[in-house]
Formats: structure tokens, sequence, C-alpha cells
């Protein structure tokens, strides 16, 4: 069961940052409106996405450039077929959570 878990204070990253839990990677986004998290493994073929490009909202991935909606995990170009998991965050008392 997914339970918050305290991922960064949110001023110690800037753009993406790579959390763990457990083995499983997560991928916290900062954005213009917010901060929000995805799986951090691309679902074509399992490249880090902490590691993609961001433009507009969404993440490139560094290995073949499928294009996902950060906020919705959607996929908007190929070759991936299948979306990325997202996960809900909050922030308190500066830091970042994840409930994951
Ligand atoms: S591994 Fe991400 S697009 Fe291929």
């Amino acid at each position: 069961m997914a339970k918050w878990r305290k991922a960064v204070a949110v001023d110690d990253f800037s753009t993406t940052y790579r959390f763990v839990v457990r083995r499983k990677e997560y991928c916290l986004y900062k954005l213009e409106d917010g901060i929000y998290a995805t799986d951090n493994s691309c679902s074509h073929e399992y490249s880090p996405l902490n590691e993609g490009m961001i433009v507009d909202g969404d993440v490139y991935c560094p290995k073949h450039g499928s294009r996902f909606d950060i906020r919705t995990g959607a996929v908007k170009d190929f070759p991936a077929t299948r979306p990325v998991q997202t996960f809900e965050t909050k922030v308190e008392d500066g830091y970042v959570w994840v409930k994951c």
C-alpha cells in the first residue's frame, strides 16, 4: 500500500531528482506550477527519465527520444507506447513528499 515518503528538500534540486525506495526509482520534476513524480524508468526500454530533457512539461527519454507528459504520464511521441506511472506529491516544511 502506498504511503507518503519524504524525498528531498525543495531547494536541493532544480529540474529533476532521482528518488529510490526499496530499489524502485522515481523521478521528481520541478515545473512552473508545482512538483510532479513519475516512475523513473522509460516504458520503452527502461532508461532513466531523470537524465532526459524537460521541455514545456514533457520529458524526453535520453535513449530513443520518447516523450511523456510529466503531469499525466501519457506518451506523446514514439517509440514508447505505454504511459509511465505518476505519483502524488506534496510539499511540507520545505520537503517534497511522494505517495509511493
Ligand atoms: S528507452 Fe526510452 S524511448 Fe527507448
